[in-house]
């Protein structure tokens, strides 16, 4: 019996890779402090279960495959929070972000076509490209220049016959990047040229730092035919459990793709769907709140990474990760040394290795991700557990 090289070829992504460990570790009683996943420790609305507790039908039955009204009607009039304007019959309700990822891959690529995406990237994108037998084509950028797009014509160089779309993450995860005018007018120029789609995962829109502008590639009127949008409830709403994610784009065939692959899944649960309509209902308050949660954890744990000797690190613009440079030659065996060797009164801290967001091995070797989703108080001891970790491991 034989399984497809296809599953082969793909790896755990991070957020599962250290699960078996972790739970061995637990069982010894040691505190592992998990910087390592995008899971926000802040609670989900009440709003989301007070909604699902009301729904009192006899039979739980498939529900739309597009998603059900009252939801794509909530997102809507979240997307006036920032003058993007969509019509329900433009938005698909999807298993999360991640679902949605995949339809876009397999409705806009045949194998073997190409996806350009930047170096680092956010790492289910190479899965999925695996699976799906689309080549994604990366560009490298660099933590110097704070993971800035190269200019038009590097990019360019990277179109071949093959290429379909760029794959574009504002804020980014793990960077922490927000495009500039710049870099969108860049892609958007190349778009037009070569007739390409853009996919803009904007799953972390509402964390932008500083009170920087945010631009959208679904404002843009140039482009408007080919953008599709990524989108979820998990990071936005503190809502991962939930499993709402959806798609948005104006292009009508691009539509009618995504929803013949949705409906080979017939429909997601309504029960979450229910739940997520109250999410997307919530007062500008409810995000500006979590924003600045957030823009405090993310000074948190820069002023104490910076504490540390010879970490090198930019401050993020936006979303909640961060790829810091450790004083160290391998972060994945950095990472064993913290589960499996380190313990200070009973505790370790764990990040993810930046090799899994790399496609230069070389410039991931010493990179770690840091995923700033606890309160201060666990970042700071988090913080201190690193910087006595790298202390113990420099000395081992
Ligand atoms: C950039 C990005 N896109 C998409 C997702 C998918 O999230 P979900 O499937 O929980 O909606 C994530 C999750 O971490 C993410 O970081």
């Amino acid at each position: 019996m034989k399984i497809s090289a296809r599953s082969k070829k793909m790896i755990q992504p991070a957020i599962v890779k250290y699960n078996g460990l972790i739970r061995e570790i637990e069982k010894t009683g040691k505190k592992v402090y998990f910087l390592n996943l995008g899971q926000p420790d802040i609670a989900t609305p009440p709003a989301f279960m007070e909604a699902v507790r009301q729904i009192d039908d006899d039979v739980l039955m498939y529900v739309d495959p597009k998603g059900i009204i009252p939801l794509r009607q909530s997102i809507v009039g979240y997307f006036k929070n920032y003058d993007l304007d969509y019509d329900i019959d433009e938005i698909l309700v999807t298993m999360g972000g991640s679902e949605a990822i995949w339809y876009t891959f397999l409705t806009l690529c045949d194998e073997g076509d190409e996806i350009i995406c930047p170096d680092p990237v956010y790492s289910i994108y190479r899965e999925v490209a695996k699976a799906t037998g689309v080549k994604l084509v990366p560009v490298e950028t660099y933590a110097e220049e704070g993971f800035e797009l190269p200019a038009k014509e590097v990019i360019e160089k990277c179109i071949t016959d093959k290429t379909r779309a760029f794959i574009l993450n504002t804020p980014g995860n793990p960077t922490g990047r927000v495009y500039t005018k710049r870099e969108m007018d860049d892609i958007s120029q190349l778009a037009l040229q070569y007739d390409l789609f853009i996919i803009s995962d904007e799953v972390y829109r509402d964390f932008i730092y500083d009170g920087e502008e945010f631009l959208s590639f679904a404002a843009r009127e140039d482009v408007a035919e080919k953008v599709i949008l990524v989108e979820s409830a998990s990071k936005r709403f503190s809502a991962c459990g939930a499993r709402v994610g959806f798609l948005a784009t104006k292009n009508k065939e691009v539509y009618e793709g995504l929803l013949k692959m949705a409906q080979t899944r017939l429909s997601i649960s309504y029960v979450d769907q229910v739940g997520a309509v109250e999410l997307f209902k919530l007062e500008q308050d409810y995000l500006r709140a979590q924003l600045d949660e957030y823009e405090n954890r993310r000074d948190t744990i820069c002023e104490e990474l910076r504490k540390i000797d010879g970490v090198v690190l930019e401050t993020p613009k936006g979303a909640f990760h961060l790829l810091v440079k450790l004083p160290i030659d391998d972060a994945e065996d950095f990472i064993q040394f913290m589960l499996n060797d380190f313990t200070l009164d009973g505790e370790t801290v764990l990040v993810t290795p930046g090799a899994d967001f790399y496609f230069n091995e070389e410039l991931s070797k010493n990179m770690v991700r840091i995923s700033y989703v606890l309160k201060q108080e666990d970042l700071k001891r988090a913080a201190f557990l690193l910087r006595k970790g790298l202390e113990a491991y420099k000395s081992k």
